[in-house]
């Protein structure tokens, strides 16, 4: 065990945030990172209150362990903040200033709150704004990219900065990066990339198989993914954005997602799940630079276990 600012805050033993993956984050991976100690994470965007409580409702049921409810502010329904505060232990907000009203909303449900920035001005004003962690993205994250920066120099600035707990995200996938992040100051990792291969994961299959045959340089941060959600970053496998270039269909199949059948958009922003059909392989199949160090498909638990171990031994050797 682990004990950090950011495991005591929410009483976690292990100091791993699993990453907001729509459709991928399914409720059993929330449910497995929370059983093993994580924070779990839901992430709710193209969800109305009603679907949103019955997800956390099953949530409740899975597990007694501790989760929370990510929003992406360029696709927050409002109504939804109050429903995921009543029943989540934290309420998360990704891509948009930091908002005071925002943070207040949450606490006044009675949740914690964080938001991922992806520069230190930006998580100074997570902090002013009143979150109670924020987590700092590097630029060699999978999926959605907020700022400019790689994960090392960021956490320089920003763990000089503010005073919260700060958990780091973007390429940690081994028990050496997690030691890493740790060995800084920061209270815990977030990992997206290294879940999407987990047992409980919803990704469509051919997506895990493409994570565990990636390197790190198959991956590339672009805007070809904009369809639904333009000037926004992100990184993906360089192979979907070929495919999706040679295709000429202006949709190129459907997915099941929040209790609706949706059309698939050449070029759009939704990842294949295991209820994807189509051309999964020319969809976002959103990768962080970690996909290298993604080699095997493990149940979330043992992931969890193994991460801290393995963390807790090269700090142990580190300190002599
Ligand atoms: C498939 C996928 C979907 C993601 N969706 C979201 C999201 O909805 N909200 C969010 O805050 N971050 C999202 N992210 C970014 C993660 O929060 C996190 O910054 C990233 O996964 C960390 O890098 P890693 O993938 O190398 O672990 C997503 C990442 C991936 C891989």
């Amino acid at each position: 065990m682990i004990a950090t600012s950011f495991t005591r805050l929410l009483g976690l033993r292990a100091p791993i945030q699993l990453a907001s993956m729509p459709g991928i984050s399914t409720p059993a991976l929330v449910a497995a990172v929370a059983d093993a100690g994580g924070l779990g994470m839901l992430g709710a965007p193209l969800m109305s209150a009603p679907v949103l409580e019955a997800a956390l409702e099953e949530l409740s049921d899975r597990t007694k362990g501790v989760f929370g409810v990510n929003f992406l502010i360029p696709f927050l329904d409002p109504p939804c903040v109050p429903v995921a505060a009543r029943r989540a232990r934290v309420v998360e907000f990704f891509y948009g200033e930091p908002d005071a009203e925002l943070v207040e909303r949450g606490h006044a449900f009675g949740a914690l709150v964080s938001w991922q920035v992806g520069s230190a001005a930006e998580a100074l004003a997570a902090e002013r704004a009143g979150c109670d962690f924020v987590v700092a993205q590097g630029t060699e994250a999978g999926g959605h990219v907020r700022g400019g920066t790689s994960l090392l120099p960021l956490l320089s600035s920003v763990l000089e900065v503010v005073r919260l707990p700060v958990v780091a995200a973007g390429g940690i996938a081994t028990a050496r990066s997690l030691a890493a992040v740790l060995a800084c100051g920061c209270g815990g990792a977030r990992i997206g990339t290294r879940f999407l291969a987990a047992a409980e994961s919803g990704a469509h299959p051919s997506y895990v198989k493409a994570i565990l045959e990636a390197s790190s340089a198959d991956t590339c941060l672009t805007e070809a993914f904009s369809v639904m959600w333009p000037d926004a970053p992100h990184r993906v496998l360089r192979s979907a954005i070929e495919r999706a270039e040679a295709l000429s269909e202006e949709i190129i199949g459907e997915v099941r997602y929040a209790g609706e059948t949706l059309p698939v958009p050449r070029l759009s922003v939704m990842a294949p799940t295991s209820e994807t059909t189509g051309h999964v392989d020319a969809m976002a199949l959103y990768a962080g630079e970690s996909a290298g160090n993604v080699t095997s498909v493990q149940p979330a638990g043992a992931l969890v276990s193994e991460l801290v171990a393995g963390a807790a031994r090269l700090l142990r050797e580190a300190a002599g």
